[in-house]
C-alpha cells in the first residue's frame, strides 16, 4: 500500500518530534519515498541528519533551498507529495495553516500542495484545549484536513491531559487511509466480523475457540486503505483497533448477530471471518459454579462429581441473511434494504476442505467462500500467514499460495470489488 508512494512528513518544534523519527523510519521500511521538512524550532529537538539517516533522502529546512529544477523546492515537494503529514503539529503551525501563512518551507509546501493533509497535533494540554487552537483545528477540518486526535495521558511537563502524540501504528494508519481515500472501495460501506465468540457458562467461564482475529483485522485494514467506510465487529481479541475503523466489540454469537444486522442495513459488503460458536450453554449460571455443587445452582452433578453442560444452537448469522433475502425482507428494524449485500464467508476446516467449503457456499448462498485448512501450522488460527482456497458462486475455485494475512486480505478484496459493479 505504501510502496513507492511519495509522502512528505513535516516536523514541528515540540518534544514529540523525536517520535516522528520512528514514523519516518517505518515509512521508509515499507517502501515509501519520504521527504522530511523541519521547522526551525524542530531542529532544536532533532537534527535534520537524524531524519535523513532514516529516510535515506535529504531533510529540508530552508524555504529557499535550491531545487536544481525550474520550480522552487517547496513547489517541487508540494507537487510530488501524495500526502502531507505534519507530525507533530504544534499550536503555532496549526494557526499558520488555518490562516494561510507560508513563512517557512513546511507552511509553504502546505499552502502549495493539493495532497491531503494529515495533522497530528501534540502539545501542552492547555494549548490544545485553548479556544484559538480549537477554532483553528475546526477550520482545518472543515477544509478537509485529516486530524489525528492526540491521546490523553501524561505529557512531557508532567501534566495529565490531551496532547500526547499517538503511537506510530496509529499515524501509519492515518497516512495509509489518506493515501487510499480514492481507492476502489471509495464510497462503499463494508462490514467485517473477526475473532471468536465467547458463550458464557457462568460469570467466569465460557465456551470459546482459537480464532485470533488477525484475518478479520487485516481485511478491515485493507478495506480502509482502499477508501471504504469500515465497521469491524469483533469478539474478544488481543489486537489494537485499526485506526479509522469503527470497532464494535461483542462477546456472544447473539450479540454479533445483532451488531451484524444493524451494520449491514446500508452496507455493500459483509465478510464473516469470525468463528461464531454454533452452540451456547442453555442456561448460564448467574453465580460462579462451585465444584462442590449445590442444588440452587440448578446443575445435576453425577456420582463422580461431574456434570453435563447442556448446549443449545446459536443462530446462523450468514444463513439468516440469505433466508431474509429469499423472503425479500430485511432482518433489521429499518425496513427493507435497498442495496444488494455481497456476502463472503470463511470455512476453517481440518479435513475435506473442498467439499465442506462448496457445501457452505451453496447453503449460505454466498458470493465467495474463503476456505482454509487450520490443521496446518502456517495457516489459520493465530498464524501470521494463511493458505486459502477461494470458491466463487459463479463457479470455480482458486488455490492461492501461502501469503501474509495482509496479502490474503488484498487478494480477497480484489475478488470482491468486481462483484460490486
Ligand atoms: N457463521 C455464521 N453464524 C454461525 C456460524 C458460522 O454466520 N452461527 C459463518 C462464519 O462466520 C463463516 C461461515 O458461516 O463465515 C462458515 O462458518 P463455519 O463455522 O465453518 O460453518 P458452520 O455452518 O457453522 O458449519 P460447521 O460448524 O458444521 O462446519
Amino acid at each position: 500500500m505504501l510502496l513507492n508512494r511519495r509522502i512528505v512528513v513535516g516536523i514541528c518544534g515540540g518534544i514529540a518530534s523525536y517520535k516522528a523519527v520512528d514514523l519516518v523510519s517505518k515509512l521508509q521500511q515499507t517502501g515509501a519515498l519520504v521527504d522530511v521538512i523541519l521547522t526551525k524550532h524542530a531542529e532544536d529537538f532533532v537534527r535534520p541528519l537524524t531524519f535523513a539517516a532514516v529516510s535515506h533522502r535529504p531533510a529540508y529546512t530552508d524555504l529557499w533551498e535550491a531545487s536544481g529544477q525550474a520550480a522552487e523546492m517547496h513547489i517541487v515537494l508540494a507537487e510530488e507529495a501524495e500526502v502531507l503529514a505534519i507530525v507533530p503539529a504544534t499550536a503555532n503551525t496549526l494557526a499558520k495553516l488555518a490562516h494561510g501563512i507560508a513563512d517557512n518551507m513546511l507552511t509553504a509546501v502546505a499552502l502549495a500542495t493539493q495532497a491531503p493533509l494529515v495533522l497530528a497535533p501534540a502539545m501542552y494540554r492547555d494549548m490544545y484545549t485553548h479556544p484559538a487552537t480549537r477554532a483553528n483545528l475546526a477550520l482545518l477540518r472543515e477544509r478537509g484536513a485529516h486530524i489525528v486526535e492526540p491521546e490523553v495521558g501524561r505529557l512531557a511537563s508532567g501534566a495529565i491531559g490531551p496532547g500526547r502524540l499517538p503511537e506510530t501504528a496509529v499515524l501509519l494508519g492515518a497516512i495509509s487511509q489518506a493515501l487510499g481515500r480514492n481507492g476502489d472501495l471509495a464510497g462503499r460501506k463494508v462490514v467485517v466480523t473477526a475473532g471468536g465468540t465467547r458463550e458464557p457458562i457462568d460469570p467466569v467461564r465460557y465456551v470459546g475457540n482459537r480464532s485470533s482475529g488477525k484475518m478479520g483485522f487485516a481485511l478491515a485494514t485493507e478495506a480502509r486503505d482502499r477508501g471504504a467506510q469500515v465497521v469491524l465487529i469483533s469478539g474478544p481479541v488481543a489486537l489494537d483497533a485499526p485506526y479509522g475503523v469503527e470497532l464494535h466489540a461483542v462477546e456472544t454469537a447473539l450479540e454479533m448477530r445483532d451488531a451484524v444486522r444493524g451494520a449491514t442495513l446500508d452496507a455493500d459488503v459483509l465478510i464473516m471471518s469470525a468463528a461464531v460458536a454454533d452452540f451456547r450453554p442453555a442456561a448460564p449460571a448467574a453465580h460462579k459454579l462451585k465444584k462442590e455443587g449445590r442444588a440452587e445452582q440448578g446443575i445435576a452433578f453425577d456420582a463422580q462429581g461431574g456434570f453435563t453442560l447442556h448446549l443449545v444452537r446459536n443462530p446462523d448469522i450468514l444463513g439468516e441473511l440469505a433466508a431474509a433475502e429469499d423472503s425479500g425482507k430485511s432482518l433489521g428494524d429499518e425496513g427493507k434494504r435497498q442495496k444488494r449485500l455481497v456476502r463472503v464467508g470463511f470455512a476453517a476446516e481440518t479435513s475435506d476442505l473442498v467439499s465442506y467449503a462448496q457445501g457452505k457456499l451453496a447453503a449460505k448462498r454466498l458470493d465467495l467462500l474463503v476456505g482454509n485448512d487450520v490443521s496446518r501450522s502456517d495457516s489459520g488460527f493465530g498464524a501470521e500467514t494463511n493458505k486459502v482456497l477461494i470458491f466463487h458462486a459463479a463457479g470455480g475455485m482458486e488455490d492461492l499460495p501461502l501469503m501474509p494475512k495482509q496479502d490474503v486480505a488484498a487478494a480477497i478484496w480484489d475478488r470482491i470489488v468486481p462483484l460490486l459493479r
